[in-house]
């Protein structure tokens, strides 16, 4: 979970209490990714992933003029916040080749994959360094992709799950499938192993998706109020927040669709944001800081599966423990 609540504190912790956590590339430098990496490394002993964001192929002279016309509509609230919006970058910003070159020296147990399928060399590389790849999908012509790059697994997320919806591609409008609709879909074109995710919060949907043929399960909302978890303080107040009542997907803060609990940013917004990932979330991220800053939950992205009422504070330990059934 990038953006703050994948910690190493969190994946040692998911680690010990017998899952395997991942590590969230995304949004941070190599070096950052880097020195998490080896924190979590010198913690445990057992396997653990890092996910990575492929990187959109930008479109200046197609979508600049939208890219501003949103700015422009979104300059009243950065003024009132007393936040300024960098002048977008269209070129890569999350140093894709750089963090493939680190985790191919690094020898990484897993590296899932999202937004789209890594090429072919790039599969690979990550392959012949051991790692296993795994890429997540969100239909069945994404899956069979997958499957052609060379994914080891695939990543089955339907449209009960938190945070960005990993469509392939950026503009595509996502379907409505849940996990259980698209585990069936998928199972039926391809033998590779399924994780299913996408709104799983209790062991009952646990042992579903097993049943299902899910060769395993990935959790995240249940995940954000752990202690473990650097989820900041606004995301934990809005999740705990009684007068909000849906969750909604947006394009709003990122310009990608993602499920979070509809605030008023999504309801004043959500119509005209552009496609244009992560240019859009270059615009709003100062905004977002300003808001957190102020504890103001209604102007944050506050990323949530449909299942986010079940999510408690409490250890990662409790939360693990409860998915595989062996507490309540
Ligand atoms: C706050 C948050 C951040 C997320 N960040 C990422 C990410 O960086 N990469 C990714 O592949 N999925 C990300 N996801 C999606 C999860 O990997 C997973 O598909 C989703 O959480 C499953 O649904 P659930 O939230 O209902 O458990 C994120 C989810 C949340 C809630």
């Amino acid at each position: 979970m990038a953006g703050g609540p994948s910690t190493p504190a969190l994946v040692v912790a998911v680690n010990e209490a017998g899952a395997m956590g991942y590590l969230a590339a995304g949004y941070k430098t190599a070096d950052a990714l880097s020195e998490e990496f080896d924190q979590t490394r010198g913690l445990t002993d057992r396997p653990f992933g890092v996910n990575v964001f492929v990187p959109a192929r930008l479109n200046r002279a197609r979508d600049e003029a939208a890219v501003d016309a949103y700015r422009r509509r979104l300059q009243p609230l950065a003024d009132k916040l007393d936040a300024v919006m960098p002048e977008p970058r269209w070129d890569d910003t999350d140093s894709y080749e750089a963090k493939i070159a680190l985790l191919e020296e690094a020898k990484v147990d897993t590296v899932s994959f999202t937004f789209g399928c890594p090429a072919p060399d790039v599969v690979r590389r990550l392959r012949a360094s051991g790692a296993q790849v795994v890429v997540t999908v969100t239909d069945t012509d994404e899956a069979l992709a997958a499957v052609r790059g060379g994914a080891d697994a695939l990543c089955v997320q339907g449209s009960q799950a938190g945070g960005h919806r990993s469509t392939h591609r950026v503009d595509a409008i996502p379907n409505d499938l849940s996990w259980l609709d698209l585990v069936r879909e998928v199972r039926s074109v391809t033998t590779v192993p399924l994780i299913a995710a996408g709104g799983i919060a209790d062991a009952q949907d646990v042992r579903r998706a097993l049943g299902l043929g899910a060769a395993a399960v990935q959790v995240g909302t249940a995940f954000l109020l752990c202690d473990e978890a650097g989820t900041s303080a606004t995301h934990r107040a809005g999740l705990q927040e009684a007068t909000l009542e849906r969750s909604a997907v947006t394009r709003a803060f990122s310009g990608r669709p993602g499920r979070g609990v509809r605030n008023a940013f999504v309801d004043e917004y959500d119509a005209h944001a552009p496609s244009v990932f992560p240019v859009i979330d270059q615009l709003t991220k100062p905004l977002r800081a300003a808001a957190a800053g102020l504890e103001d939950f209604h102007l944050v992205n506050l990323w949530a599966g449909t299942r986010w009422r079940q999510a408690e504070p409490g250890s990662a330990a409790e939360v693990v423990g409860r998915l595989v059934g062996s507490t309540t």
